[in-house]
């Protein structure tokens, strides 16, 4: 018995200023006329039926939220927190009202982030249903493990123990967002992957694991039960929970993990210049969105210019985004550099 839990309270700061407070990136169709949300929603298409689709995500986003689900997912299937307090709350409180819902302590919830863009949609069933098997079978927490090509610092890194049964291996570390240095050892070793961001696991796995390794989390659980058709009460009991993602306060604790490696391709769209491994090139550039163009000696730039032409000429590797407010230049290097903007505009206006 399967179901899925959407995350998509995000910020998504580094896609500034097409993402911002009021719109986050999974809510934007970079990739297709699509949101990033209802791709991730479609990918469940004749995997999990609507009934059991669930969507968290914060107050302030609920009129995007609806509207990119819309027909998607139950029809009480967005789950809103107060305001957001990072993936951990977010999770037990999903928990609890799934719970509330009438879900079954040992039905499977597959957890899964919303700012990832996966194509194989068929690798995608068949990992995550191997996984949910998986963690049935052993109770066990399954993340879904993807062969790292260089050493990224933005994503949690996984050990693979000794090998499971003919897909999941035990999970011998987890860290979370290594620094640069240890990153790149992690890649070389060859025996890491990176996190994917997804875990899948019976409900009562996930309490367990809570209650053991975040008890500071856990013990307002029963207030969150009794909070859940009250939402003056749940702002209450929420803003007592420690903020903190799961893979801190429980990934690089638990030992009862496994990982699966995915068999389908897997783009997190974390900053502009990701988006040119899943976008086709234009004369050698990735043209997301303009209204013509013209690149003279030009190649490797990244272009989101809706309805404006674009034109450049011996630029190479630039991110180069433009809209009515708003003109950005940066290096393609540089591109986690821009949620310093959002930092400034924050403080200073
Ligand atoms: N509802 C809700 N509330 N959703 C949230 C919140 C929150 O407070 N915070 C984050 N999310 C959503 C985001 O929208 C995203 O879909 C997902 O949860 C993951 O959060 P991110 O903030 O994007 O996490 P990350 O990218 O830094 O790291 C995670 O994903 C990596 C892979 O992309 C970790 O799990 C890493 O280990 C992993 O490698
Ligand atoms: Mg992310």
């Amino acid at each position: 018995n399967l179901y899925s839990l959407i995350m998509a309270g995000g910020k998504g700061t580094r896609f500034w200023p097409e993402s911002v407070e009021k719109k986050p990136k999974q809510y934007l169709n970079l990739i297709s006329s699509r949101s990033l949300l209802e791709e991730t929603l479609m990918r469940f298409d004749r995997f999990v039926p609507k009934e059991k689709r669930f969507v968290v995500t914060t107050q302030e986003q609920e009129k995007l939220c609806k509207a990119s689900s819309k027909g998607k997912i139950n029809k009480n299937g967005i789950i809103f927190e107060p305001t957001g307090r990072n993936t951990g709350p977010c999770i037990l409180m999903s928990l609890a009202t799934l719970l509330y819902k009438g879900i079954d302590q040992n039905d499977v919830v597959a957890i899964v982030p919303s700012d990832h863009v996966i194509l194989n949609k068929k690798g995608f069933h068949s990992t995550v249903k191997k996984a949910a098997d998986f963690a049935h079978k052993n109770q066990q927490i399954v993340t879904i493990g993807i062969t790292p090509h260089f050493p990224h610092t933005g994503f949690g890194y996984i050990q693979k123990g000794k090998l499971l049964n003919e897909e999941a291996f035990k999970v011998s570390r987890f860290k979370e967002k290594p620094h640069y240095e240890l990153a790149t050892e992690y890649v070389k070793s060859g025996q890491y992957l990176w996190n994917a961001g997804m875990f899948v696991a019976p409900v009562r796995v996930f309490l367990e694991e809570f209650a053991e390794h975040a008890p500071e989390m856990y013990k307002h659980f029963d207030a969150l039960m009794k909070a859940t058709k009250n939402p003056t009460q749940m702002k209450k009991v929420y803003q007592k929970l420690p903020s903190d993602s799961i893979d801190y306060a429980i990934m690089e604790k638990s030992n009862r993990i496994a990982v699966m490696p995915a068999t389908f391709d897997w783009n997190d769209l974390g900053s502009w210049d990701a988006l040119s491994s899943v976008i086709d090139e234009t004369h050698g550039n990735t043209v997301v969105k303009s209204d013509g163009e013209f690149f003279l000696n030009s190649t490797d730039n990244v272009i989101f210019a809706p309805d404006k032409f674009v034109a450049l000429i011996n630029m190479e590797k630039h991110i180069v985004v433009v809209n009515d407010k708003v003109t950005l230049v940066a290096p393609v290097k540089d591109a986690q550099e821009i949620k310093k903007i959002v930092e400034y505009l924050k403080k200073e206006r």
